[in-house]
């Protein structure tokens, strides 16, 4: 079947370090102009027809980074919120953030919580961040809860399904990703919504994120129509 719009889109952001490197400027001013470019990205969305954007901000695995380039990242996330705010309500965006965020520290946990609560209401564009996010961690989780039902007596094993999964993961609200763009010419995943991009179409561009513009994300858009997704079926 062939559709026209992506309606929730996901990508891995992935390049700012080299976008630095390039420059000779030091590897936070590349995770500066990636959150830049988030923002331009966010607004482009709504117009194109997107109605879910997920991004990939940090890995359960990014905290291997020096401690110097992990406070860099965790001061980000304590001053964007609170600068996007009210052009993100303006604009009708529900931002959420997914992850294992009991990880982070307070002071960013609270940004992020206010953001969320402030744009709760929002419908035009459910935007959502994945921090100290990684897949294989979200399914251990999502199979401890199962599992804790099941001994508590409320499931019986030969219940779960791959429905009972799905309603236990961090994206349970979401639907499973239409199309995952990963920047910066790598053609990994690098545990990025492992379980949900089962049959997501992928694109993987050359761009370093920085360098992504919002025209790049309508061309991707544009060629969308194109791909035929059987999703196991025969072709015709
Ligand atoms: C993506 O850019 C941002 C994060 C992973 C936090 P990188 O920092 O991975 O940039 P490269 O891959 O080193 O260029
Ligand atoms: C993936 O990028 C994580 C994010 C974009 C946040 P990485 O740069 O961490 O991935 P690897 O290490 O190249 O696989
Ligand atoms: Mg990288």
């Amino acid at each position: 079947m062939a559709t026209d719009v992506p309606r929730h889109v996901a990508i891995i952001m992935d390049g700012n370090g080299r976008w630095a490197a390039r420059r000779h400027l030091p590897r936070q001013q590349g995770h500066r102009a990636g959150a830049e470019r988030l923002r331009d990205i966010v607004r482009a969305c709504p117009k194109l027809g997107i109605k879910f954007l997920t991004v990939f901000a940090f890995s359960t695995e990014n905290w291997r980074r020096r401690p110097e380039e992990i406070d860099g990242l965790m001061a980000l996330m304590r001053l964007y919120p609170h600068s996007l705010a009210d052009e993100l309500k303006r604009n009708g965006v529900r931002v959420q953030f997914i992850g294992e965020l009991q990880r982070l520290d307070r002071s960013v946990t609270n940004r992020l919580d206010e953001l969320a609560a402030l744009t709760a209401s929002c419908d035009q564009l459910c935007l959502t961040v994945a921090v100290n996010y990684g897949g294989r961690a979200e399914m251990a989780a999502a199979a401890r809860q199962v599992a804790e039902r099941v001994a508590s007596g409320e499931l019986l094993a030969r219940d779960i399904t791959e429905d009972t999964l799905s309603a236990h993961l961090l994206t349970k609200d979401l639907p499973d990703p239409d199309l995952v763009i990963r920047t910066s010419g790598e053609f990994r995943l690098s545990n990025f919504l492992l379980w949900q991009a089962a049959y997501a179409e992928f694109e993987f561009v050359d761009t370093l994120w920085p360098d992504f513009t919002p025209g790049d994300l309508a061309s991707i858009v544009r060629r969308y129509p194109g791909r035929i997704r059987r999703f196991g079926a025969a072709a015709g």
